[in-house]
C-alpha cells in the first residue's frame, strides 16, 4: 500500500535490464557515445522534429537548467503559486536561474490566464526597478493532479507569446498527462506553443533519467555550459540514455502511465463509493487527494499505509473538518490492484 509518491517505486524491470547490459559495455564519455546520440534522435522521433536534448540527474535539475538557459538579469518568472519550481526544490530555479518567481493564483493548480497577465503586467520590460518578466513555467500533470487541456496550454502560451516569452514546461509526470488527454508528445507541447521541457523519466519507471527538450535548438546553445558548471554533465550519461532507450521503447513510458493511471482511477472510484472518504478535487492523473477522518489515517497507517498529509490549498472547494485529513495518493507503473484494493478496504474499516 504504497501511496507516499511515484518516486518510492523501483525501476521496471526492462529498465534494469537495459542497465545490466550496459555496464559491461565500453564507451564514450560526457554525452559523447553512440549510445547518447541515438537516443538523442529518438527524441527527434518522439516530437517529430530536431529537437536538443541534455540528460539531467534530478526534476529540479531540469527545471532549473532550463530556466537558466532563458534567464536575463533582472529576470521574473511566473509559475503557478503552488509550483513544485517555488514550493518544492528549495530555491534551486532561482539559484540556478539568477531569477526570481511570480506566484501566479488558478484553481486546480493551473495559472488563472487573468491572473497571469495581471502579474506579467506588474514588470514591463524597461521597469529597472521591478525586474523584468522573463519566462512563464507550467507543469503537466499539476502539483495537484489535475491537467491542463491542450486549449488551456495554448492559452498561457499565446500570453507568453504576446508579451514575448518563452515557455517551459515542468514535465515531470508528463506522460501520465499525454495518456489521459490522448494526445502526442508534439501536440501537448511545441505545436501549442511550448518552447522548453522538462521530460521526467524517474517518477514512471526509470531509475534517475530526467531531460531537456528545446524545441528551437538555438535555444540551447548556452545549456551545455550551464549544465557543466552546474555539475550536472554526468561521465556516464549513457546509462541516462540506456535507461530512455528501454523507457521509449515500445512505447513501454506510454504504457507504465496508462496502468498508473488506471490504478489511480481505480483508487478515486473507490473513494468516491465509499462513506468514510471524499475526493478531495477532481484530479485526472496518477495523484488522488481525499479527506478522511484522522482515526481512519491513523488505522490506515497502522495498516501499513503510507501516504502523505497535505496541506489544505487555499481555494479548496470544501474546507476540512479538525477532525479530518488532507491526504495525497499517488500511484505508479508499480501499483497493483490489490494494493488499491487492500487501502480502499482498510479505509472502510477505519
Ligand atoms: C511537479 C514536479 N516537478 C518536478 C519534480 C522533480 O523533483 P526531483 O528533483 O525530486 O526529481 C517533482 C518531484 O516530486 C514534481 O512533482
Amino acid at each position: 500500500m504504497f501511496f507516499a509518491s511515484d518516486n518510492w517505486a523501483g525501476a521496471h524491470p526492462a529498465i534494469n535490464e537495459r542497465l545490466l547490459k550496459e555496464s559491461t559495455r565500453f564507451a564514450a564519455a560526457y554525452g559523447t557515445s553512440e549510445l547518447d546520440r541515438a537516443i538523442e534522435q529518438r527524441f527527434n522521433e518522439i516530437f517529430e522534429r530536431e529537437v536538443a536534448v541534455f540528460f539531467v540527474a534530478t526534476g529540479t535539475a531540469a527545471n532549473s537548467l532550463a530556466l537558466a538557459s532563458l534567464a536575463k538579469p533582472g529576470g521574473v518568472t511566473f509559475a503557478h503559486s503552488e509550483a513544485h519550481v517555488i514550493e518544492d526544490e528549495c530555491g534551486a530555479p532561482d539559484f540556478f536561474s539568477g531569477m526570481r518567481m511570480s506566484p501566479v493564483p488558478g484553481a486546480l493548480g493551473k495559472m488563472d490566464p487573468k491572473q497571469l497577465r495581471s502579474r506579467i503586467a506588474r514588470y514591463p520590460q524597461d521597469a529597472v526597478h521591478h525586474g523584468r518578466a522573463t519566462a512563464i513555467t507550467m507543469t503537466q500533470a499539476t502539483e495537484v493532479g489535475s491537467i491542463y487541456s491542450l486549449t488551456e496550454i495554448e492559452e498561457i502560451a499565446g500570453i507568453a507569446k504576446e508579451h514575448g516569452l518563452p515557455l517551459h514546461m515542468d514535465g515531470a509526470r508528463f506522460a501520465n498527462a499525454l495518456v489521459q488527454l490522448g494526445a502526442t508528445p508534439a501536440e501537448m507541447t511545441w505545436k501549442r506553443g511550448v518552447d522548453v521541457l522538462s521530460f521526467g523519466g524517474t517518477k514512471n519507471g526509470c531509475w534517475c533519467a530526467e531531460a531537456i527538450v528545446f524545441f528551437d535548438p538555438e535555444m540551447a546553445r548556452e545549456l551545455p555550459f550551464i549544465r557543466k558548471r552546474s555539475a550536472q554533465l554526468f561521465s556516464k550519461s549513457r546509462f541516462i540514455a540506456a535507461q530512455f532507450e528501454a523507457y521509449l521503447q515500445d512505447n513501454l513510458w506510454l504504457d507504465l502511465a496508462r496502468h498508473a493511471n488506471a490504478m489511480a482511477d481505480r483508487l478515486r472510484a473507490g473513494l468516491e463509493a465509499s462513506n468514510s472518504a471524499r475526493l478531495a478535487w477532481p484530479t485526472a492523473s496518477n495523484e488522488v487527494f481525499a479527506v478522511i477522518p484522522k482515526s481512519t489515517a491513523q488505522a490506515a497507517e497502522a495498516g501499513g499505509a503510507k501516504f502523505y498529509d497535505w496541506l489544505e490549498p487555499h481555494d479548496m472547494p470544501e474546507p476540512v473538518a479538525e477532525h479530518d485529513l488532507l491526504i495525497r495518493l499517488v500511484t505508479s507503473f508499480a501499483t497493483e490492484p490489490q494494493d488499491v484494493d487492500a487501502f480502499l478496504d482498510v479505509i472502510a474499516a477505519g
